[in-house]
């Protein structure tokens, strides 16, 4: 069998640098060495209340933000987690094998939950259950995401070799990717908090549709920290996590960056760092108003027959390991 990628991010807010650089960038350059299975999670995405008409739209609007990122239809697989629903049932089945310890340690549903406050769904809690089923129904070898899902693939890990053992080898054990640059770009108006998309704050995140005017306006408050010149010091966290951006959007070596802003201040990293930005945004933006209705359409539904297939094999599987058959 082919080795295979599995990653997905919900049709949420506004996807933003930190999920390009930490995921979308990874499964581009990855899509040619694997068969590769770029998933839109709005199955995930209700586990908080979502306006309807909102979600179906953003589901859209994400996949099409895979597509103009570079993820090549020809060569991946692109669907909606709803148009297969395998997904669901294999959640359900993993709901019945994971236990509610392990899900009450997961740190995003504790940080979640917080936020909430009150009217906790049990969907939230059972969130990296469904993420489990998405990855283990596609015999997925490699998982390409950001730090913040490290411990949801350990725990698929885990429940995938629980699985294995207790009704016989049914699933492969997947492996993440996490990348040593990139794999948590901090918000830019706190570096102590990952740079998200429900943060209320705007400002402390480029989202990959911003106009220039607001990309530099935005890079402009950055906070900075004390000191002057412009170096990768971890002991300066605000600075490293723009030269890391810078890093990345311009794949300058960390020598090279520290060599062009000898002897120049913050306010240069910023402004550079913005026109650097625009300049990477420009072209995406533009591939994102190319791309078609119905050429999108035409690419989901492709996608989703072809995961649908394969689902429906390790589905079959699962049923029958289980004895859950029918009559
Ligand atoms: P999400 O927006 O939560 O669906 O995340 C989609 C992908 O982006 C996942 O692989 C995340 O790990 C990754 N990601 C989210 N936020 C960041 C960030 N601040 N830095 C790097 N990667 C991120
Ligand atoms: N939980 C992931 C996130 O919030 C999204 C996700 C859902 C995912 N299912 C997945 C990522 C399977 C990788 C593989 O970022």
């Amino acid at each position: 069998m082919p080795k295979r990628i599995f990653s997905g991010a919900q049709p949420t807010g506004n996807l933003h640098i930190g999920n390009y650089l930490g995921a979308l960038r990874n499964w581009v350059a990855l899509q040619h060495e694997y068969e590769s299975f770029f998933c839109v999670v709005d199955l995930h995405a209700i586990t908080v209340p979502q306006d309807p008409k909102e979600l179906a739209a953003k589901s859209r609007e994400v996949a099409r933000i895979y597509l103009a990122a570079g993820v090549d239809p020809n060569v991946s697989t692109i669907f909606v987690q709803s148009d297969v629903q395998e997904h669901a049932e294999l959640a359900w089945v993993i709901n019945c094998v994971v236990r509610i310890s392990e899900l009450e340690r997961m740190t995003q549903y504790k940080d979640k939950a917080k936020r909430q406050r009150e009217n906790v769904s049990v969907g939230l809690l059972t969130y990296p259950a469904l993420m489990a089923a998405d990855i283990l129904l596609y015999q997925t070898d490699l998982v390409p995401v950001g730090q913040d899902q490290k411990q949801h693939l350990e725990l698929t890990r885990d429940v995938a070799e629980r699985f294995n053992r207790d009704y016989g080898e049914t699933f492969r054990v997947p492996d993440a990717f996490i990348p040593k640059v990139g794999a948590k770009i901090m918000a830019l108006d706190d570096p102590s908090k990952k740079m998200s998309k429900s943060d209320e704050n705007a400002n402390g995140r480029i989202s990959l549709l911003d106009d220039a005017a607001t990309i530099r306006r935005k890079f402009k408050r950055a906070v900075t920290d004390s000191g002057t010149d412009v170096r990768f010091d971890a002991s300066r966290p605000a600075v490293t996590n723009l030269l890391s951006v810078f890093q990345l959007l311009t794949g300058k070596t960390p020598e090279e960056i520290e060599s062009h802003f000898a002897g120049k201040g913050y306010a240069q990293l910023k402004s550079d760092l913005a026109e650097a930005t625009i300049e990477f945004l420009r072209p995406f933006q533009e591939r994102m108003r190319d791309i078609g209705d119905e050429e999108l359409s035409r690419t989901l539904k492709g996608g989703a027959d072809k995961a649908r297939s394969i689902a429906a094999e390790t589905m079959r599987a699962v049923r029958e390991r289980m004895g859950i058959v029918g009559a």
